[in-house]
């Protein structure tokens, strides 16, 4: 609904993911937290490096903006190979697949982007691919057809998924290395800040670079575009240098509160509690209710209203916590009770 949404984890535009690249981490020294991701890969890499092997394929999951496209590129640069990258729904053929396959030569990375979009028979294709290293496919029509095996070189697929529950199980099990990515502490946020600050020349305080963090809901692609925001606030409204008084002024002025919650995550809260009595509620009627899609809502606004216990999930759907109730200023009922 509201496009300018903030502290949206999605990357929203084209120049967004330019901006982007020029921001990420080439090495796992520059990587921020993920520590024990990171310590697990670069055992794994040096491992995979020693016997001169490919290494073998990764898996990383999480949430939007947590930095899964910037680990893959990091992977192949600690490796020293070059990275193919493609994305589930951008591979519609067989041919598309093959092409890319095609390319790779031994040790490289081949980086499928939410490779839970695959469709069915690509990713069937992609069985033999990631265990053997050959497709066998069907070239020509009615009694022209006949297989044709391809030999690939070793290689490595790292996949990257919003969603590691909408993987089947064979797609799954074939990832020797499956990385969960974690939510980003207030620490490395501010690391995330000060870094991305640097950067793009902003003047930036290590207590300005606390208070992004603190309202970046764990995520470094929130904490790099409230700073871009704040920075053009200090430059045009003030000196230009990013403090602690001028950081929280101007995140009030962007509408982010303490735990940077918006607008929006405060109505459906709301909603939930005025009209549901803190729920349960399904998905669906919290969607039809504030106008949101309901994948919008399982992507982008619920994981962080989860993960600061605002929010609950049941199996008969959604509540509002009592954390959730004191944080909006709502007198909480215990249902239990009543
Ligand atoms: N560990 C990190 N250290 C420093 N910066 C990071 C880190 N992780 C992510 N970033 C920053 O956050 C931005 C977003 O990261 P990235 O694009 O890798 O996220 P993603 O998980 O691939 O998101 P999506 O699910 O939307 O594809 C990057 O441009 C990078 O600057
Ligand atoms: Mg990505």
């Amino acid at each position: 609904m509201d496009e300018e949404r903030m502290i949206s984890p999605e990357n929203r535009d084209e120049n967004e993911e330019i901006i982007e690249k020029s921001l990420r981490p080439q090495r796992l020294k520059e990587y921020i937290g993920q520590g024990k991701a990171k310590h697990q890969l670069e055992i794994y890499i040096e491992a995979a490096q020693q016997r001169q092997e490919a290494l073998d394929h990764v898996l990383l999951h999480g949430p939007p903006g947590l930095g899964k496209t910037t680990l893959a590129f990091v992977i192949a640069n600690e490796l020293g190979v070059n990275i193919r990258t493609t994305s589930g729904p951008a591979i519609e053929k067989m041919g598309d697949l093959l092409a890319m396959l095609n390319e790779l030569e031994p040790g490289d990375v081949l980086f499928i982007d939410e490779i839970h979009r695959l469709p069915r028979v690509i990713e069937e294709m992609l069985y033999s691919a990631m265990e053997d290293f050959y497709v066998d496919i069907i070239i020509g029509e009615g009694p022209e057809a006949r297989p044709v095996h391809f030999p690939l070189p070793p290689f490595t697929l790292i996949g990257a998924t919003t969603r590691a529950g909408a993987l089947s199980a064979p797609l799954r099990d074939r990832f020797g290395i499956v990385v969960h990515m974690q939510y980003y502490n207030v620490d490395e946020l501010s690391q995330v800040a000060l870094r991305t600050g640097n950067i793009l020349n902003a003047q930036i305080e290590e207590a300005g670079a606390y208070e992004i963090a603190r309202r970046s809901r764990g995520t470094p692609r929130v904490a790099n575009r409230l700073l871009k925001r704040v920075r053009d606030i200090a430059e045009v409204k003030a000196d230009g240098i990013i403090d602690e008084l001028l950081a929280k002024q101007a995140l009030a002025l962007l509408d982010v509160d303490e735990n940077g919650l918006d607008a929006t995550d405060k109505q459906m809260l709301q909603t939930m509690i005025e009209t549901y009595r803190g729920g349960p509620v399904g998905l669906t009627t919290i969607a039809a209710n504030i106008g949101e899609e309901i994948d919008t809502i399982e992507d982008m606004i619920e994981p962080y209203l989860l993960q600061i216990g605002v929010l609950q999930r049941t199996p008969r759907g959604r509540i509002v916590t009592e954390t959730g109730y004191n944080y909006l200023g709502y007198p909480y009922i215990d249902k239990e009770k009543t």
